[in-house]
């Protein structure tokens, strides 16, 4: 956690302001593509989070396994762009240089969701960093090392908190214990959205 609070985790990162321009900026994507409720590998049970996803390939999970797929899976489009706001806070907390991500994730987390202990490891090169942001509700976020058994350390991400997972915690195991509903007034429901931007394809 030493090394976690100044490598790795962005307090306050974006001011208010710039978070309502991103939550209104995603409310008419998520119009275009909107979220849905993947399922896991195999089992086929939900998730108990939503996601939709921007930018040239998107993560998605279903009963054939987890892969990045240029197409939303239930309207079949394209997904659209990720914003340029985004690319330029990814270019501030990521070192010179790194090619920028082809991939958003977003994630929707009403008041039950959570994210079980799993690590990011779907992309074609696993040295790029992963670059997450939260809006909304307050939410309990767990990292541990390369191993699942290994301890967690646990951080209350608020919204506007950036995280960065590189070096040492790029493949680290990492979840959403809980979320604390009420916390936020950023969305006007409730609830909190993750953004999780990756270089999922190959590049440069
Ligand atoms: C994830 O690791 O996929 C999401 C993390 C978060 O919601 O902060
Ligand atoms: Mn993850």
């Amino acid at each position: 956690m030493a090394a976690m609070l100044n490598d790795i985790y962005f307090p306050e990162k974006l001011a208010r302001s710039e978070q309502q321009a991103l939550v209104e900026k995603l409310r008419s994507l998520i119009s275009e593509a909107p979220l849905y409720r993947p399922v896991m590998p195999r089992s086929g049970k939900p998730l108990s989070v939503r996601m939709t996803n921007l930018g040239q390939v998107g993560w998605i999970s279903d009963k054939a396994g987890y892969r990045y797929d240029p197409r939303h899976p239930e309207t079949c489009k394209l997904w659209p762009s990720i914003p340029g706001s985004l690319l330029d806070l990814w270019q501030e907390v990521t070192p010179e240089g790194t090619p920028l991500p082809d991939a958003c994730l977003v994630n929707f987390y009403d008041a039950d969701a959570k994210m079980g202990l799993h690590r990011d490891e779907d992309e074609a090169d696993l040295t790029q960093p992963v670059v997450s942001v939260s809006l909304g509700d307050d939410a309990l976020f767990r990292l541990g090392g390369l191993s699942r058994k290994d301890k967690t350390s646990s951080l209350r991400l608020r919204s506007g908190d950036v995280v960065v997972l590189h070096g040492d915690n790029r493949l680290a195991y990492h979840g959403i214990g809980r979320i604390y509903p009420g916390t936020s007034t950023l969305l006007k429901q409730g609830g909190r959205i993750n953004l999780t931007l990756r270089v999922a394809e190959m590049r440069g």
